[in-house]
């Protein structure tokens, strides 16, 4: 199976090598996990090896999400510039149940606020702009948008069919309340290829950070914890150590 490189340190070597090309990938964490570096970080290494990335943003404008990536040294401007970064604002859909009004007419802008409109210019974008890369960030507040289970099924079902025709490598991120060991599964999880849990442990009153890969079909890798930091870089995985000595 092909592989594409994920961009943060140590993290490849759990995979063997990188993501599986043209799967979906689950990212999953508390607030402040990291799951928007993780996501940036994916996409802007991929801009660095000339590969098209697209981001949704999902929870806020993408300039409040530029600007709270400012303290890592990536050139998120100069690669939207130069057309290898591509950010899509879909925060409009964040209102539940929101009318149908129409956004501003701007370049891929989202034209119609509803959730097929945002698949529609997921795949244009795609289909026009040569992507590869694709990270929606997060996936929560689409799901706030329907008030039974079974509209909210359909909804992830048919966005998860559409990001895995666009060929493209996927990250979803996903906003956990609750510490990951108690969590109960979510449909997402087995609607994604992959499932990469990020962990935030209390531990002799120290804050241990720590990455998992849950699930990744079709490939042989690492299941253990490893600790991971955030520093001026981004995400470094340590993929030898053990989170407890
Ligand atoms: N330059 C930096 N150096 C070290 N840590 C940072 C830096 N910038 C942000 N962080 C850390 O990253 C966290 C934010 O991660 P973020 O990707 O926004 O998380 P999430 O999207 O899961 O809420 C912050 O809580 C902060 O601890
Ligand atoms: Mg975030």
């Amino acid at each position: 199976m092909e592989r594409l490189k994920t961009g943060i340190r140590g993290l490849d070597e759990l995979l063997g090598g990188g993501f599986p090309k043209g799967k979906t990938i689950l990212v999953v964490g508390s607030p402040g996990s990291g799951k928007t570096t993780f996501a940036m970080q994916y996409l802007y290494h991929g801009a660095l090896l000339g590969e098209g990335g697209l981001y949704v943003s999902m929870d806020e404008p993408p300039e409040n999400v530029k600007s709270d990536l400012s303290s890592f040294g990536w050139d998120l401007d100069g690669m939207e510039k130069s057309g290898k970064l591509i950010f899509v604002d879909a925060t409009p859909l964040k209102r539940a149940g929101g009318s149908e009004e129409e956004l501003e007419e701007e370049e891929y802008k989202i034209q119609e606020i509803t959730f097929q409109g945002l698949i529609r210019t997921i795949r244009k974008i795609v289909d026009e702009e040569g992507i590869s890369r694709i990270a929606v960030d997060p996936i929560t507040p689409l799901m706030l948008r329907y008030e039974t289970p079974l509209e909210r099924r359909r909804a992830l079902l048919l966005f998860f069919e559409n990001l895995s025709r666009t060929k493209c490598t996927s990250i979803v991120t996903t906003e956990l309340r609750t510490s990951v060991f108690r969590r109960s599964f979510q449909l997402e999880e087995f609607l994604s290829q992959g499932v990469i849990l990020l962990h935030s442990i209390f531990h002799a009153g120290n804050l241990i950070r720590a990455i998992q890969i849950e699930k990744m079909r079709g490939i042989a890798h690492d299941v253990q914890p490893r600790p991971y930091r955030i520093g001026r870089d981004g995400i470094e995985v340590f993929p030898k150590d053990k989170i407890f000595g």
